[in-house]
């Protein structure tokens, strides 16, 4: 418990110095270890127990959930889990989130007693874009974790990954399934252009009942909920299906209790700008433009994309990613411009998105 009351700064920097050397034995192992699959096998729902048995054997599979791909790995085994850092250059400060088939795994990921406003939670959205994080048993690896005392769980509602995972029968690390700091993936594509060294990738775009951006992540901690990370399920939906819970929303960059959230993230590989009070008759030449709803406007963009045509923040989010993947692809596209979105429900997670993938390109 002493360790709880640490900073969160001085408990990073204890684990990458302890852990640094533990890092590079495992994903220089994890390098070497000859797996008997293919690079990158593409397969679909026919082919699902083969996936599952290549993560029981700490293989790296990339699979869809309904926010965004995942790139998985047996949570409980620290060299696939080495893995996963290693095929996306993610550094080893940023914790991943565990992936569950069932409720009733919570209860060997969490350490006991589990608040019980976690199972209030959990009843509410699990299956379901929200993410947990509360205090980690011993049985999930430090390589999981960043060496905090905490575990993030999720379990997504996408029928395959939920196959996956129980087929595979144990706890399923993942982070979305991209090169670190680029586009999250919404579909199977998306994926397989990032050429990242894993063994399987599972199809399975489901563009009905995609969320399209990342999972709600939520830290419960002496009775309060805190946003760590905002998503489609917001602060306002989680009082009102629990009113007795306190929710409150972390403050941009006031401490590392998420440390994966850093203020550049998920950018294409082309400059992004935001429209603000710019001509959109008058973009620089090769611009590509994403837009919210209809626009009647004039504009010389040499590309248009819709994410809604009414401002739906739901379909906003749905498409925001396969958007932006649209202008990474698309050769005549130079740079893209996009337009911002109120920042209130759902607009605060679009434009949280957006305000980190612009960063870099900010003037
Ligand atoms: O929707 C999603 O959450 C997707 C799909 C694949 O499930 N996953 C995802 O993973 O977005 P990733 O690794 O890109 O983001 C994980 C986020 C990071 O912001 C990380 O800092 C936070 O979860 N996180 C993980 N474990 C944590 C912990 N123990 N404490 C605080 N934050 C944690
Ligand atoms: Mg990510």
């Amino acid at each position: 418990m002493q360790s709880g009351k640490r900073q969160p700064e001085f408990r990073l920097t204890v684990f990458l110095i302890i852990n640094a050397f533990e890092f590079y034995i495992l994903t220089g192992l994890a390098r070497n270890v000859k797996h008997n699959y293919y690079r990158m096998k593409i397969i679909t729902y026919e082919n699902i127990e083969e996936a599952a048995a290549c993560l029981r054997n700490g293989g790296l599979v990339a699979f869809p959930t309904e926010t965004v791909y995942g790139l998985g790995a047996n949570a409980l085994n620290p060299m696939a889990v080495a893995r996963i850092f290693e095929a996306k250059k993610r550094p080893a400060f940023d914790p991943l989130i565990v992936h569950i088939s069932d409720i009733s795994q919570l209860k060997s990921l969490y350490a006991q007693p589990v608040d019980s406003l976690v199972y209030k939670l959990a009843e509410r959205f699990m299956p379901g874009p929200l993410t947990i994080v509360h205090r980690k048993s011993d049985i999930v690896p430090g390589l999981v974790t960043s060496d905090m005392d905490t575990v993030a769980v999720r379990m997504p509602a996408h029928p395959l990954a939920q196959k996956l995972i129980a087929l595979a029968g144990v706890p399923v690390a993942a982070p979305s399934a991209n090169l670190f700091g680029q586009l999250s993936p919404t579909s199977h594509k998306h994926v397989a252009k990032q050429g990242m060294e894993i063994d399987y990738l599972l199809a399975g775009d489901d563009k009905e009942n995609m969320v399209g951006i990342e999972s709600t992540v939520v830290l419960v901690a002496n009775g309060i909920c805190t946003v760590l990370r905002p998503g489609v399920i917001t602060a306002t939906d989680i009082e009102s299906a629990i009113p007795e819970l306190k929710v409150e929303v972390a403050q941009h960059n006031t401490n590392l209790s998420s440390p994966g959230l850093l203020d550049s993230h998920y950018s294409p590989r082309k400059p992004l700008y935001f429209t603000e009070n710019l001509n959109l008759g008058a973009l620089p030449e090769g611009s590509g433009l994403i837009l919210h709803e209809k626009n009647e406007q004039h504009t010389n963009a040499v590309s248009v994309v819709y994410t809604s045509e009414n401002l739906n923040l739901l379909e906003v989010a749905a498409h925001l990613f396969e958007s932006l993947h649209q202008m990474e692809d698309n050769e005549a596209v130079k740079q893209i411009f996009i337009a911002k979105v109120p920042e209130n429900g759902v607009g605060l997670s679009v434009m949280d998105r957006l305000k980190k993938a612009t960063y870099q390109y900010k003037k």
